[in-house]
């Protein structure tokens, strides 16, 4: 049976491959101007399957060109991992009058073993060469996968977290030349429990609003039954260069993003002016093989700056929108405007079929539930609801009536929880099938697929029972 192509719900700015599917983000790295992104690829199928690694590059995070694959299976399934710029050659890998690249990721042997193994790059990661000695790290078990290395200043080497899945572990091994690798510590049992444990990372993220203040973060990905939630989770506390302590209570759960549709984020490698970036798979396991997309499956949320923010609750994850688009003017603004029931933008009508961001900066507000309504211009049934409910004290994403619904794990209304003290704006990034919103300054994060089937849609402000005083409206085109 011929299929069509689903062009009207393939991102623009956001990376999908031209074809077949993909899920985890793999190998993130900035190296010579480029952001370079692999990816759990099928290079033959729009499913799962014959795992290997895609490859694509981008100057502004805005532009992708996908790039020949990268790795490709052997008798081993490519999943998930890193790559490193091993600039001193500690390795002794490849040519070294070379600028070189070092990807270390799980090989999975399907129902026997996860071993990590080793390839590297004296092409700009174009071109891979997989080590001969591997595997680096062989621990004999059947779940053991997703490293993710950074370089450690204080004590002077690579550390790796990597997980033991269905232990809920993360273990964290050290080296000095990236092919040994020696047990630093383990850390287990904290947090969400119910689902296992998959792409960890550790990250020294920037306490806003401090000189130099840092703490370190353990980031993974949990996925399982479910049991409500599915996503990321992550610890704050310090990392001594052996062990990760957690700050908080070993109960204390810390989500990453309230939306289904964020996993298995990790940072970049060699990020500029020393910034913490990432960016995550924008689909759920729950529902991805449903994704009525075609000829491709899976794509790439936007890139988000991460820092800490000292919220009444405590230190908690900041994320912000990459490019850094306020620095720009915007392509509408409105200023100093009440709503009461809803007002449409007409300038919207002018990025139909682009991707933008918008953002309400609400300076007062007597509404039971605010925010923005996507609408159908042909079916009012059809329709798309972001905002904050005043009386539940919640962000929610509401794509119940959106358009295509797929089961079972497509929840309906995405909600996140309302911080204390913090304001109340938002900004949503559309980019077509993509939602992601990011409210006050970034503490509250969700993000949702959609996939509306009418052709265009009006966009408008709402404010139910009550009236919506905004300092501003404001909208980026992206492009
Ligand atoms: C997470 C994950 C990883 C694994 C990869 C396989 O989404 O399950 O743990 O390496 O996908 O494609």
């Amino acid at each position: 049976q011929a299929q069509t192509a689903t062009d009207a719900w393939r991102p623009l700015v956001h990376f999908s491959p031209q074809k077949n599917w993909t899920n985890d983000p793999n190998g993130l790295i900035y190296f010579k101007g480029y952001y370079h992104i692999f990816f759990q690829h099928n290079p033959i199928a729009n499913e799962w399957g014959n795992m290997s690694w895609g490859h694509a590059r981008s100057k502004d995070l805005l532009h992708w060109e996908e790039l020949p694959l990268a790795i490709p299976h052997g008798e081993e399934y490519i999943f998930s991992g890193c790559v490193v710029w091993d600039k001193e050659h500690v390795s002794g890998l490849g040519d070294p009058q070379k600028e070189l690249l070092v990807a270390i990721y799980t090989a999975d042997y399907p129902n026997k073993k996860q071993e990590q193994h080793l390839a590297y790059s004296n092409d700009d990661g174009l071109t891979w060469t997989k080590y001969l000695h591997n595997p680096i790290l062989d621990i004999n078990l059947l779940n053991f996968r997703d490293p993710s290395v950074i370089w450690h200043n204080s004590s002077k080497q690579f550390v790796m977290s990597v997980a033991k899945p269905t232990e809920r572990s993360v273990q964290f091994y050290g080296s000095k030349n990236l092919l040994n690798w020696e047990l630093l510590s383990e850390f287990s049992n904290q947090g969400e429990l119910d689902m296992i444990w998959e792409c960890p990372s550790l990250a020294e993220l920037l306490v806003e609003g401090s000189e130099k203040e840092t703490k370190w973060v353990l980031f993974n990905s949990t996925q399982g039954v479910q049991k409500g939630f599915v996503g990321m989770q992550y610890f704050v506390g310090e990392f001594n260069g052996k062990t990760f302590t957690n700050a908080n209570p070993p109960e204390t759960k810390l989500f990453v993003d309230y939306g289904k549709d964020f996993y298995a984020a990790i940072p970049f490698y060699n990020a500029p002016n020393q910034e913490v970036l990432w960016l995550g798979w924008a689909l759920s396991w729950q529902y991805a093989k449903e994704q009525p997309t075609f000829p491709w499956k899976g794509q790439m949320s936007s890139i988000r700056k991460l820092s800490l923010i000292n919220s009444p609750d405590g230190l908690r994850l900041k994320q912000e929108f990459r490019p850094n688009f306020s620095e720009v003017e915007p392509t509408f603004q409105i200023k100093d405007v009440s709503i009461t029931k809803s007002k449409v933008l007409s300038g919207i009508k002018l990025l139909q079929n682009k991707s933008y961001i918008i953002e309400l900066d609400v300076e007062g507000t007597t509404s039971d539930r605010w925010g923005l309504k996507w609408q159908s211009a042909d079916n009012l049934q059809e329709f798309t609801v972001v905002g904050f409910d005043e009386i539940k004290k919640q962000w929610f994403i509401d794509r119940s009536k959106s358009g295509k619904i797929l089961s079972p794990g497509f929840f309906k209304i995405d909600s996140a929880p309302w911080h204390e003290g913090e304001s109340r704006q938002l900004r949503v990034w559309v980019d077509h099938s993509m939602l992601e919103l990011l409210a006050q300054d970034g503490i509250v994060a969700i993000s949702s697929l959609r996939f509306p089937l009418g052709k265009k849609e009006n966009l408008s402000v709402f404010s139910d029972k009550g009236k919506l005083d905004l300092k501003q409206i404001r909208i980026w085109e992206l492009k």
